[in-house]
């Protein structure tokens, strides 16, 4: 709803009220009209501020809404109605003004924002556009460029950055609503002319043909797909060419195509999903998310390799001291350079202290007993991994919880190594580490619920989506991997190529091809584990056959590029080239081509046409239908922690939802009967039989997936 007081003998002020951020519901649009109307009848009102309850001005539509049919008044008549107002209206804006927010601002003829409020109009990530005239209007005020960066990226702005670009009139550290209300009487009698946007023409813009086309190519080409942020675009063009009205015609087209497109439900999706995550019992029946987490202050990360070093990075940044240890005296030094540059850095661009009095490198495992936390991150090696394991339950004091950041071992292993078990988690974070804003916190069976809630706690304050995950080899997001490399793997013998490959998937929207990810993170990874497992190298038996591993179809062209000395971009070579190690740009590399018609005549493949929708079938759909083994398992707690992980760890595209989303909108019908034709064709490739939930799934009807739980009712849950 909205409150009407009168202040100040002649100002009226309306408040918005709909906790938590007084979003635009029908109610409150009914509330707004309603005191509007009365404020300009009013003989004795000369001025109308608007600000929000609690602090908060308003956070824009109720998205719940998108789901029905709209009810209520609608709001672009609503803010015409403010503009067209002959007294003049005042935004008072604390805390936010966001979406719907902020065009209801545009409305208004003039906007105080206090020091601390942040303004954007986000409706981009969401699938869609600031379209009740946000589009039209904020270009009018701000000129087109920086318009177009705001509306386009979704960005939040400070007060003072929306000062300096002219959305707003004044900035206070004071309470706004009083400003407002001072403002408000001094400028009521005051021509309103072209304080009503809708009224101006946009600031001319030279080239104006040249700049649309440059930003349109921009735009797509970080859009990966995306149609929100060209639609974004489109409307600003109508704002900066055609008169107000005719843009707000374009407008309402170009977000009537967006509203029905299944991105927008996808994106809305992500944002639903990012809140129910991890929201489940463990074993024992007790639930982490009831359980009381600790803070953590001290923490120590040993091993200082790449993930060691980012994970330092990101603990100091969220205002955890750190011991961080490394055995190897050269590591520890370049650790040390290259920890303190990493938080020079980003503090340089924060504005802030970097926080270095924070750390401590030492070669001394021992340091480490005043702790409360300690992750471990030394190479990916059981053995090795279980000495630290001892060696940590040693030296720390008892009630030191223990966490590896192991990619995919045996966590209860670990934990078996120790005086406490339940004491033991994974932290599996994410390379790299200080960036990527996913973390697995890996259950394992005897994990207790104090320290799944607190490492999932510690991964929010250090700005990380925090999913909870069983215990399996690979845990959800590298398990789901595994078919997928696989597959893109098979397609080379095939006949397809790296490139060829990696652009179908990128084309779908993924951040990187299978090919170009899996040189950044370096090939030996994989191949160590599967040295480790027999797949490769001197353990095989030499009777088998090159392409068969325990009876199923096998590729070792990763092995083979391994043996070359081929390990990705670290060392400048790997499926793509590079210029020099380390070098990012990957270039099509002609040994690698030859290479490959090599082994094909080796073995006696002919190469055949591979077409795209056979690249994204059988790299999409094994994957996954790893993902439905995976909530068969009990290893994640619902498809939105499976999507969750895709979109924050795996550069799946947020407007295609998440795996699992796809495949309901691509249908599980659908997705089943490809799976069985693949299989049916493969039938030694096991990660492509279809998976009893799966099938399940496609005999109760194909439900949405709100009810996939109630098909699943997991006896074996494993958390
Ligand atoms: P890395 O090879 O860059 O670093 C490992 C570091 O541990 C080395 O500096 C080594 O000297 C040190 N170390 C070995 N034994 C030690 C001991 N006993 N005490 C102290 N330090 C010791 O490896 P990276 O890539 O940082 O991986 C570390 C862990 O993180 C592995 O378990 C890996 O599977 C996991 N991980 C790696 C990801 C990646 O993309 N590289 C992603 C997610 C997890």
């Amino acid at each position: 709803m909205a409150q009407y007081t009168r202040i100040s003998g002649s100002v009226a002020l309306i408040t918005l009220q709909n906790p938590p951020v007084n979003a635009l519901s029908a109610v409150v649009r009914h509330g707004i009209v309603d005191t509007v109307k009365r404020a300009l009848k009013d003989s004795k009102v000369n001025a109308v501020v608007i600000c929000g309850q609690n602090g908060r001005f308003c956070g824009g539509a109720d998205i719940r809404e998108f789901a029905g049919p709209m009810s209520g008044p609608p709001l672009v008549p609503m803010i015409h109605a403010i503009e067209a107002a002959q007294k003049p209206v005042v935004a008072a804006i604390e805390g936010i003004a966001l979406g719907g927010g902020l065009e209801l601002a545009l409305g208004c003829h003039y906007r105080i924002a206090h020091s601390k409020a942040r303004l954007g109009l986000p409706e981009v990530t969401l699938g869609l556009l600031p379209a009740a005239g946000g589009s039209q209007r904020l270009p009018r005020l701000i000129g087109v460029p920086a318009a177009l960066d705001l509306i386009t990226t979704g960005r939040h702005v400070s007060a003072a950055e929306a000062l300096k670009l002219g959305i707003v009139d004044q900035v206070t550290e004071q309470n706004a609503r009083d400003l407002a209300v001072e403002f408000a009487l001094s400028v009521s009698g005051k021509p309103l002319g072209d304080r009503r946007l809708s009224t101006r023409p946009c600031p001319p813009l030279p080239d104006a043909d040249e700049f649309f086309e440059g930003a349109m190519a921009r735009v797509r080409q970080h859009a990966r797909g995306a149609i929100a942020p060209v639609a974004c675009v489109q409307a600003v063009r109508a704002a900066a060419s055609l008169p107000y009205d005719r843009g707000m015609e374009r407008e309402r087209e170009l977000m009537a195509t967006l509203f029905n497109s299944g991105q927008a439900r996808a994106l809305q999706y992500c944002f639903f999903a990012q809140r129910v995550v991890g929201k489940w019992s463990l074993p024992s029946g007790a639930r982490w998310d009831n359980s009381k987490a600790r803070l953590v202050c001290k923490a120590a990360v040993i091993g200082q390799g790449t993930m060691g070093r980012a994970i330092t990075v990101a603990l100091a940044q969220a205002g955890v001291s750190v011991v961080a240890v490394e055995t190897q005296e050269k590591q520890l030094m370049e650790a040390k350079q290259a920890v303190t540059t990493m938080l020079e850095r980003a503090s340089k661009r924060k504005g802030v202290t970097p926080p270095l009095d924070l750390l401590r490198f030492t070669a001394d495992l021992r340091e480490v007993d005043g702790a409360e936390l300690v992750i471990e991150a030394v190479f990916e090696d059981l053995a090795l991994k279980e000495q630290v394991f001892h060696q940590l339950s040693a030296v720390c004091r008892p009630g030191t919880l223990l966490c590896t950041n192991t990619s995919g071992l045996d966590v209860d292993r670990l934990a078996g190594c120790t005086r406490s078990p339940e004491l033991v988690v994974g932290m599996h974070f994410f390379a790299p580490a200080h960036v990527m804003t996913l973390l697995e916190v890996v259950c394992g069976p005897r994990s207790s619920p104090e320290a799944v809630a607190t490492a999932i706690l510690l991964g929010r304050r250090m700005g990380k989506v925090s999913v909870a995950v069983g215990n399996c080899p690979g845990f959800v997001g590298n398990r789901m991997l595994k078919p997928y490399l696989e597959q893109a793997n098979f397609l080379l013998e095939e006949g397809a190529t790296p490139e060829q490959v990696d652009q179908v998937l990128e084309e779908f929207g993924l951040a990187m091809g299978p090919f170009k990810m899996s040189d950044l993170s370096g090939l030996d990874v994989g191949w160590r584990v599967r040295k480790e497992d027999g797949l490769t190298g001197p353990g095989v038996d030499p009777s088998q056959p090159m392409r068969v591993r325990r009876g199923h179809r096998y590729c070792p062209l990763p092995d083979l590029v391994c043996e070359q000395g081929r390990l990705g971009q670290k060392t400048g070579r790997g499926w793509y080239q590079y210029e020099g190690p380390g070098g990012r740009e990957a270039r099509p590399d002609p040994w690698l081509h030859s290479f490959l018609e090599e082994y094909r005549t080796r073995h006696g493949l002919t190469a055949r046409r591979v077409d795209q929708d056979e690249i994204l079938e059988r790299c999409l759909y094994a994957l996954i239908n790893e993902g439905f083994r995976i909530l068969e398992d009990g290893i994640a707690a619902g498809p939105e922690d499976v999507d969750a992980i895709y979109v924050h760890g795996y550069g799946w595209p947020r407007h295609q939802g998440g795996p699992m989303f796809y495949a309901g909108m691509v249908g599980l019908g659908r997705v089943l009967e490809k799976l069985e034709h693949h299989y049916r064709a493969l039938p030694d490739v096991p990660y492509l039989q279809p998976s009893t939930l799966l099938r399940r799934l496609v005999e109760t009807g194909s439900p949405p997936m709100q009810k996939w739980r109630e098909v699943i009712q997991n006896p074996r849950s494993q958390l």
